[in-house]
């Protein structure tokens, strides 16, 4: 036995079947190539098709001010940032981006990481480790749940919104800990509802624990200026910390974490996923400040979006299909099985809609579906004969 040197493919009999039992359950990943940009249509396989599966819900990713801006950054700075932000990644860009969405936020400071998902990771390290509880709910972004699990804090996690769940987990175990923080999305990436955030408020209140909230799919999209579903329920003054991604409605790539300076200040001191990385690429500074500038000035992209979303699901509700309790530009259509929703959608794709399967892991055994994601660039008619195709 042990290790082979240059041992034939024909050795890694494991993992094949790793990859046969993913086939035969239908769990098989083979995702679409696109030959376009990304945006409301793109081109599969030399054909257009409306694409409803992208993040990117304000239509910046191929934004020509936006590209401009990117463009522009590459010329002054390059491509690469070259090291950590600890050693010399650090450029202006970097800080001007940091100061914005501090602003935007209405926070005192703000930290901007390689990625959302490492974003999560170093909040939840700062903010909880040996000796104190994270609760989290069960549909969580899988970088909130590695996260909290990392952290070296005991995680509990309560059923999806279940408010009195997790008021019986605060009454039973929230005297056994230093320090408690409550993680949620604040809008859920499969399901697309919202967190109960008022209640998650008074609870937290109530219970001497701290309230972080990832508003990755709510920034640029919800509240009044675009902060996020925390300004649209009115308790934006109560969150303690909160995380977002600039990959998706701001249409570019990378993190952030915003909250009292004392927590950006430890992120930046001990944040692994900080530290010890290569530190954003400016062009992707520059594109998330002029993508920043859209969702200030143009507050009808995600008027038009929100209000697309909502005919959407009456039109689906109509027709019999449920929604879940979607309230957002993410609208669910479960299948059931596997195999059931990768069928679905191929034939959506040959009536020119690419909407792929999601499965298992990314939900529940049994609760496969479409993820139907909107983008303010959609055509209205589009959405009306996918509507009818569906129903
Ligand atoms: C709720 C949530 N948080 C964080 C992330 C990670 O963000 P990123 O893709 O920028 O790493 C995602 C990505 O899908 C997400 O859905």
């Amino acid at each position: 036995m042990g290790f082979k040197k240059n041992a034939p493919m024909s050795d890694w009999e494991h993992l094949k079947t790793v990859l046969n039992d993913l086939k035969a359950g239908d769990l098989l990943r083979t995702p679409a190539v696109l030959d376009s940009p990304v945006g409301a249509r793109v081109v599969v396989g030399g054909r257009e098709v409306v694409c409803l599966c992208s993040n990117d819900y304000l239509g910046l990713a191929a934004d020509e001010a936006v590209k401009a801006a990117a463009i522009e950054a590459i010329n002054t700075w390059g491509v690469g940032a070259g090291a950590s932000r600890l050693v010399s990644g650090t450029l202006q860009v970097h800080q001007q981006l940091e100061q914005r969405l501090a602003a935007f936020k209405g926070a005192q400071a703000a930290v901007v990481t390689s990625t959302g998902w490492m974003a999560n990771h170093v909040a939840i390290c700062a903010l909880a480790g040996a000796g104190d509880l994270i609760l989290c709910d069960k549909l969580d972004h899988a970088s909130i749940l590695d996260a909290a699990r990392q952290s070296r804090a005991a995680v509990r996690t309560y059923a999806h919104g279940d408010r009195g769940r997790l008021r019986r987990l605060l009454e039973r175990h929230r005297a056994d800990y230093r320090e408690c923080l409550i993680v949620t999305d604040s809008l859920f990436s499969m399901d697309g509802d919202l967190a109960p955030l008022e209640e998650l408020v008074e609870l937290k209140n109530r219970f001497d624990a701290k309230l972080m909230i990832d508003e990755a799919h709510a920034t640029g999209v919800f509240g009044q200026t675009g902060r996020g579903v925390a300004e649209h329920l009115g308790v934006d003054e109560h969150i303690d910390v909160t995380v977002g991604t600039l990959s998706k409605a701001l249409g570019a790539m990378g993190g952030f974490v915003a909250g009292p300076e004392v927590v950006i200040d430890v992120i930046r001191n001990t944040g692994r996923a900080y530290m010890y990385t290569t530190a954003l690429p400016p062009a992707m500074c520059a594109a998330v400040l002029a993508g920043l500038d859209i969702v200030r000035d143009q507050p009808q992209r995600r008027q038009k979006l929100l209000a697309m979303a909502a005919e959407l699901r009456d039109r689906l509700g109509a027709g019999g299909l449920s929604t879940l309790s979607s309230a957002s530009q993410i609208i669910p259509v479960v299948i059931g099985g596997a195999a059931e929703a990768v069928a679905v959608s191929g034939r959506l794709l040959s009536e020119g809609f690419l909407i792929p399967a999601i499965r298992p892991p990314s939900v529940p055994p049994g609760a496969s579906r479409l993820r139907i994601s909107l983008c303010a660039n959609h055509d209205p008619q589009d959405l009306a004969r996918l509507a009818d195709v569906l129903t």
